[in-house]
């Protein structure tokens, strides 16, 4: 029998490779889809996939979606958990961006369903509870970024006291090698050199925010200290990450660039599925190039990193201030050099302390987005 698969975020960079993945395969099934606004590019893909309920955050959108489309159509911000009771799916892809993916991860983990996890802010917000949540239930995160995904294939057969030091990789982003950020244009932000992405994700791949939040999503998914996760720049993203192992070895995985290879392994695991994406040829690669990050240019990682470190609110707050900043640089209220000033300073008004619970994250993440909102608006 096909696995049945829930796809949240199917209109975006990782929904329409899922579907991509799914279309070739007998064994995989589309039995949801969830989205923000983009109604009809949802209606259309239900239609080609036979899918009989879709969810549609926005709720004017997902009037217009019910009007052209003979299935169910869910409403509103907690459509995307409703579409998981009404669905039944054995797997949940969650390609939602930003925070509005925490609560869907929250719901398919309380109900024991496996979790692709794209939306990386499920663990940079949630980290702690959201991995004590999986483990109470006993459902599974399978990684879908690259890195992870790579890290999660090289570690599932080592023994985890064998692990010195996880190496994640980070492409630098457009603007690697700089050591100035003024000036920078959203144009030139938005050119990613060797992966292609959503807007925020790419915008905080060029301030090196998302390798932080990636240190802060690999030290919840495999329960390593900060201490041994490292970051190298490698411009050529061919490695995708690395470990060192207790016996002087370091195991590497590698391949092109292509999202569709971590998306099946997610969705197909244990078992590995045949990918149409070109092979990898080292010889027609010629050389691979790494080399030391700079925190003190890309201000980013070093917060994501001290964030990390503080642990309980703190990364719900980070993610929070990003998310508004990057959203304040897309709409050109404020240049690109301001993005880790925003987030800094949210950082310090919010403070830190214990994440207890799932309600009290939710409040800290509204908290930080109005107070960052303020100090984009120049209110103190
Ligand atoms: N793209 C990559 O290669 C990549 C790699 C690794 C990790 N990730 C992670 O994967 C996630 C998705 O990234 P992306 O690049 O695919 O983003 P994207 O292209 O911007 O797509 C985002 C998707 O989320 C949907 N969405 C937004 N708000 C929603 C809500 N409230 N409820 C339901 N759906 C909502 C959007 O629907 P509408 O189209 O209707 O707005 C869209 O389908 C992010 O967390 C990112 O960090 C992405």
């Amino acid at each position: 029998m096909a696995r049945r698969v829930l796809i949240l975020g199917s209109t975006g960079s990782i929904g329409t490779q899922a579907l991509e993945i799914i279309a070739g395969r007998d064994d995989l099934e589309a039995v949801g889809l969830a989205v923000g606004r983009d109604w009809q590019t949802a209606v259309a893909q239900a239609k080609g996939f036979s899918v009989g309920t879709i969810a549609v955050a926005d709720e004017a959108s997902a009037a217009e979606a019910a009007s052209s489309f003979d299935g169910t159509v869910l409403s509103g911000e907690a459509s995307a958990r409703e579409l998981i009771g009404a669905t039944s799916p054995d797997i949940v892809l969650n390609g939602i961006v930003g925070a509005a993916g925490l609560g869907p991860t929250i719901a398919a983990l309380t109900q024991g369903i496996d979790v692709a996890l794209a939306n990386k802010e499920s663990l940079v917000i949630g980290g702690e509870l959201v991995t004590e949540l999986a483990s109470a239930t006993g459902a599974r995160l399978l990684p879908v970024d690259s890195e992870h995904s790579a890290l999660f294939q090289l570690i599932e057969n080592e023994d985890s006291h064998a692990i010195d030091r996880i190496v994640l990789t980070a492409s630098g982003g457009p603007f690697r090698g700089r050591t100035d950020l003024e000036g920078i244009t959203v144009e030139e932000a938005l050119d990613h050199p060797t992966w292609a992405m959503g807007g925020r994700i790419t915008i905080d791949s060029a301030t090196l925010m998302n390798k932080g939040f990636e240190m802060i999503e690999a030290h919840h998914l495999f329960g390593t200290g900060y201490d041994r996760i490292d970051v190298v720049v490698h411009p050529q993203s061919i490695v995708h990450s690395l470990i060192d192992l207790c016996d002087g070895a370091t195991l590497a995985h590698l391949g092109y660039p292509d999202m569709r290879v971590p998306i099946a392994y997610a969705l197909t695991w244990p078992e590995r599925a045949e990918v149409p994406v070109e092979r990898l040829d080292l010889a027609k690669v010629g050389s691979l190039d790494f080399e030391e990050p700079d925190p003190d240019t890309f201000r980013c990682l070093a917060l994501a990193r001290e964030a990390g470190q503080s642990g309980g609110i703190a990364p719900c707050v980070l993610n929070a201030a990003d998310e508004v900043a990057v959203a304040a640089f897309l709409d050109g209220r404020i240049s690109f050099s301001d993005i880790p000033r925003v987030i800094e300073s949210t950082l310090d008004d919010v403070g830190s302390g214990p994440a207890r619970g799932f309600d009290e994250l939710f409040a800290v993440d509204e908290a930080s987005r109005e107070r960052a909102s303020e100090i984009i608006s120049g209110r103190s």
